[in-house]
C-alpha cells in the first residue's frame, strides 16, 4: 500500500528553485533512501514534505493531499521528522528534549518513552544529562527519539550519519531497520553516505541538482555504476 506519493514537487527559496519536479513513492513499511551530494536538495525535500518550504506539486499521505498543511498538522497525521541539525534545546535534559516531541501524542508519552529507551538504552541511562554535553551520536539518538515521541507511522531522517564513526553508523542502520521491519514504520532517510544508504534501504533515489536522476534497488543502481556515475561524477 502506498503511504507517501510525491508528484512533480518543486521547491523555492524566493526566486531560487531547489527542487525540480521530484516524483517518488514509498510503500507501507518500506525503508527508502534519497542519496545526493551537498546542495542536492535532500533537506529541502524533507522540509517540503513537512510543509516548511514554499512548493508547487503534490504530496499525498495515505492517499490524502497534505500539500499546504502546516507542519504541526502533518506531524499530527503521523509523520515524524529528525532534521539535519537536530534543533535540540542544548540546556534542557535528554528527557525534556524527548518530551518536546510528544506535543501531538500526549496520551502516549509513557509508552513512547519506554520504546525510545528500549531502542536507545543510553538515553535512559543519561535521562538527566543536558544535550549540550552529549556526543554527536548521542544527540542523533535524542533527535530520532524525539521524532518517535510523536507516535509516527512515517519517519523522515535527514543525513543521520553526519559526523558519526563507522561503528556507530552500523548500530544506527540496525535501529532504522528495526523501526521498519519490526515496528512497521515507513522510513525515508537522506544520505551522502551511499554505502550506508545501500546497507539500509530497499530502494534508493538519486538526487542531483534538485532532480531525481536515478532510482531502483541497490542491485539496479550498481549494474551500470549508476550510483557512482551520478553521485560521484565518476
Ligand atoms: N533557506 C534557504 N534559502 C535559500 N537557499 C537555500 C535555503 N536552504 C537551502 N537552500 C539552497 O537550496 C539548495 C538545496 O539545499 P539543501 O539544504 O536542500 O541541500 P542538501 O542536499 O540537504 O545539502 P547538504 O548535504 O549540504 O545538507 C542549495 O543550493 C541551497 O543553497
Ligand atoms: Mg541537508
Amino acid at each position: 500500500m502506498l503511504v507517501l506519493e510525491i508528484e512533480n514537487l518543486s521547491a523555492f527559496y524566493g526566486k531560487a528553485q531547489a527542487l525540480r519536479e521530484v516524483s517518488l513513492t514509498v510503500n507501507e513499511g518500506e525503508c527508502i533512501a534519497i542519496v545526493g551530494a551537498n546542495g542536492a536538495g535532500k533537506s529541502t525535500l524533507l522540509d517540503s514534505i513537512m510543509g516548511l518550504v514554499k512548493t508547487r506539486g503534490t504530496v499525498r499521505l495515505h492517499g490524502e493531499d497534505i500539500t499546504g498543511l502546516r507542519c504541526a498538522q502533518i506531524v499530527k497525521r503521523g509523520v515524524g521528522y529528525a532534521p539535519e541539525r537536530f534543533n535540540l534545546f542544548p540546556h534542557m535534559t535528554v528527557r525534556d528534549n524527548l518530551l518536546v516531541g510528544a506535543f501531538t501524542a500526549r496520551n502516549e508519552i509513557a509508552k513512547n518513552l519506554d520504546a525510545v529507551h528500549r531502542l536507545f538504552p543510553r538515553l535512559a541511562e543519561r535521562e538527566n544529562q543536558e544535550t549540550s554535553t552529549q556526543s554527536g551520536g548521542e544527540r542523533q539518538m535524542v533527535s530520532l527519539g524525539r521524532a518517535l515521541m510523536s507516535s509516527p507511522n512515517v519517519l523522515l531522517v535527514d543525513e543521520p550519519t553526519i559526523g558519526l564513526a563507522p561503528k556507530v553508523c552500523g548500530e544506527l542502520a540496525k535501529v532504522l531497520q528495526r523501526l521498519s521491519k519490526e515496528m512497521g514504520l515507513t522510513v525515508i532517510v537522506t544520505e551522502q553516505n551511499a554505502n550506508f544508504a545501500i546497507s539500509l534501504a530497499e530502494r534508493l533515489y538519486v538526487l542531483e541538482g534538485g532532480r531525481i536522476t536515478a532510482q531502483g534497488t541497490a542491485a539496479d543502481l550498481s549494474k551500470d555504476d549508476i550510483l557512482a556515475k551520478s553521485y560521484f561524477g565518476a
